[in-house]
C-alpha cells in the first residue's frame, strides 16, 4: 500500500524516516509531499525556525532512539544540508539514502555512488549558496522607529538557506536587530533570537533605506576606474546578486566612465599619489608564482596589500578533509607565495611527522592572506594583524571553506581562531587541545608554530609541541 506523508521541515521528515524505517517500509511505497508554508505555520510569532531544512534542537541534540544512536552525526549533517535543496524530490531522495544505510550500504554517501553522487553535489550547492548569502547580503539602515528592525536586507536565495545564514548574521550582529526577506520566508532577529515569518516583502524597493546614500557614497569612493576587470567583476558577483545590492545601481554607469577615459585618469591621480615602499627583493623575486593572477591577488580589502609582495592562497588538495588556519604569511612566505615554507613551517612539518600526518593530504591556509610587518633594520618584522584586516579578510577564508568543506579545521593560535569563528573576542582559554564543533565542524585549536619557536623555557616547549601534536592526531581520527 501506497502511503503519502507530508512534510514541512526536515526535522519532521526525519521523525517520519525513522518510524517508516522501524516498519520496514521501503522507499518505493511511501510518497512525499511538501506543505506550502502558510501564514498558519508561521502564525506563531514565537517559532523560532522556518519550515524548511532549518536547523533545530531535533537534529542537534541526538535523541535516545535507535536509528540517531546509530546514523554518525556527519551523515545526519550532510542530510539536513541536502534537505535545504529545493528539489520536488528532496524528501523522496533523502529516505533512499537512509533506507540504503540501514541495508549496510555505507557507500550510498559516497561521490563514487550514484545517489552518494547526487548527494554530495546537493550538500556543496547548499554550502555554496550559504556562502553566496553571506558574501552578497545587503543590509540597510532604516528609519529608527519603535519595535522596527534597525537593518533590513532583501534577498532570492536559489535553495532553503535562510535559515542557516540568518544564524550566521545573529552570531555577528550582536545586539543590533534585522530582518531579511525573501520571496519565501522572513526571518527577524529582535537581539537575542530568531523568529521566522511568512514573507513581508515584494522585493528590495520594499526597504525604507536612509543609510543608502551613504553605502552608495561609499562604494563609489571604493571603486578605483583603473583596477576595473568587468569580466572579473561580473563573472565573480552573478547578476542575481548584482540587482539586489544597491551598488549595483552604480556598476553600469561607472563602467561606461571607466571605459571613456576615467581608468586611465584614476591611475595617474589614486596610484600616482601614493607612496612607495621599498621592499628589498629583486623585481622578479616580487611576482607572484602563480600563472595566472587571482582574484586574492587583487584584493584591496584592506590596506596590508600594499606593503606586501603578493597575496599567499591556501594549499593542498581541494577536496581535503582538514583545514589548517595559520594567522599571516611570514617574510619568506610572503616572498614565495607558499604558506608554511619558512621556520614556522618548519615547526609544522617536525608536527606533520610526529603525527603521522601528511602534509601533502591537508589544506594549509592563513587567516590573513598578506604579510603584515613593520621595517627593524634590513628585516620585516610580523605584526599582528588588526582584528579590522582579519575581518576583512574572513570573506577569502569562508571562500576556502564554502570550496573545500573540510570536516575538521585546525586553528593555529588565537587569530585563526578568531577568524574562524568569526568572534574577535576568542580566546585560546580551555578550547586549546579540546576539539569542539562549530557550524558543523570540529574545530581543533593548538598552539601557533612560531609561538612554539619563541617560548624558551624547555618544558613549555616540548608541552606546546605535544599539543600541536596531538592536535594534528585529533584531527586526523576526527576527519572521515
Ligand atoms: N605563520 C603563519 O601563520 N602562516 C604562515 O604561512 C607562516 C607563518
Amino acid at each position: 500500500m501506497m502511503r503519502t506523508i507530508c512534510v514541512q521541515s526536515f526535522s519532521q521528515w526525519r521523525k517520519e524516516a525513522r518510524e517508516l524505517l522501524s516498519t520496514g517500509v521501503p522507499p518505493h511505497a511511501v510518497q512525499w509531499s511538501e506543505a506550502l508554508q502558510s501564514d498558519d505555520l508561521f502564525g506563531a510569532v514565537e517559532q523560532p525556525r522556518l519550515a524548511y531544512g532549518a536547523p533545530d534542537a531535533t537534529t542537534t541534540a541526538p535523541e535516545n532512539t535507535r536509528e540517531t544512536a546509530r546514523m554518525p552525526r556527519e551523515m545526519l549533517r550532510m542530510l539536513e544540508t541536502a534537505a535545504c535543496f529545493r528539489s520536488p524530490d528532496r524528501y523522496a531522495f533523502l529516505y533512499k539514502i537512509v533506507w540504503r544505510w540501514q541495508l549496510g550500504q555505507k557507500d550510498v554517501l559516497s561521490p563514487a555512488d550514484e545517489d552518494g553522487a547526487r548527494l554530495n553535489a546537493m550538500v556543496k550547492t547548499i554550502r555554496r549558496e550559504q556562502h553566496k548569502m553571506h558574501a552578497y547580503l545587503r543590509f540597510r539602515e532604516r528609519p529608527a522607529a519603535a519595535g522596527a528592525p534597525q537593518f533590513v536586507a532583501w534577498f532570492e536565495p536559489e535553495h532553503d538557506v535562510l535559515p542557516q545564514v540568518a544564524e550566521h548574521f545573529s552570531r555577528r550582529m550582536g545586539h543590533t536587530t534585522w530582518m531579511i526577506g525573501t520571496p519565501q520566508a522572513t526571518m527577524l532577529w529582535d537581539g537575542s533570537r530568531v523568529v521566522a515569518g511568512p514573507p513581508v516583502m515584494q522585493g528590495p524597493e520594499d526597504i525604507a533605506d536612509t543609510g543608502e546614500a551613504m553605502w552608495l557614497t561609499y562604494y563609489r569612493s571604493t571603486f578605483n576606474p583603473a583596477r576595473l576587470n568587468v569580466s572579473v567583476m561580473q563573472g565573480h558577483i552573478a547578476s542575481r546578486y548584482w540587482k539586489n545590492m544597491p551598488e549595483g545601481a552604480l556598476v553600469p554607469a561607472m563602467i561606461a566612465e571607466a571605459a571613456a577615459g576615467a581608468q586611465r585618469d584614476g591611475q595617474t591621480k589614486t596610484v600616482g599619489a601614493r607612496n612607495g615602499v621599498t621592499i628589498p627583493i629583486s623585481a622578479d623575486d616580487a611576482q607572484p608564482k602563480r600563472e595566472q593572477p587571482s582574484t586574492l591577488d587583487q584584493c584591496r580589502r584592506c590596506d596590508l596589500w600594499r606593503n606586501a609582495t603578493q597575496a599567499v592562497p591556501g594549499v593542498g588538495p581541494a577536496a581535503a578533509r582538514i583545514m589548517l588556519v595559520g594567522e599571516q604569511p611570514g617574510d619568506q612566505e610572503d616572498l614565495a607565495g607558499t604558506p608554511f615554507i619558512g621556520p614556522a613551517g618548519q615547526v609544522l612539518d617536525d608536527a606533520f611527522a610526529q603525527s603521522g600526518l601528511a602534509r601533502e593530504s591537508i589544506y594549509l591556509t592563513n587567516a590573513v592572506k598578506h604579510f603584515k610587518w613593520e621595517p627593524r633594520g634590513k628585516r620585516r618584522l610580523h605584526k599582528t594583524p588588526a582584528q579590522m584586516e582579519v575581518t576583512a579578510c574572513s570573506y577569502w577564508l569562508e571562500e576556502e571553506l564554502a570550496s573545500v568543506q573540510p570536516d575538521v579545521i585546525v586553528a593555529l593560535g588565537g587569530t585563526a581562531l578568531k577568524a574562524i569563528l568569526g568572534n574577535p573576542k576568542a580566546t585560546l582559554g580551555d578550547r586549546i587541545g579540546v576539539p569542539f564543533q562549530h557550524e558543523g565542524r570540529w574545530i581543533v585549536v593548538v598552539y601557533h608554530p612560531s609561538y612554539i619557536l619563541r617560548v624558551p623555557d624547555a618544558e613549555a616547549k616540548a608541552k606546546a609541541m605535544a599539543v600541536l601534536i596531538e592536535g594534528l592526531k585529533f584531527a586526523q581520527n576526527l576527519s572521515t
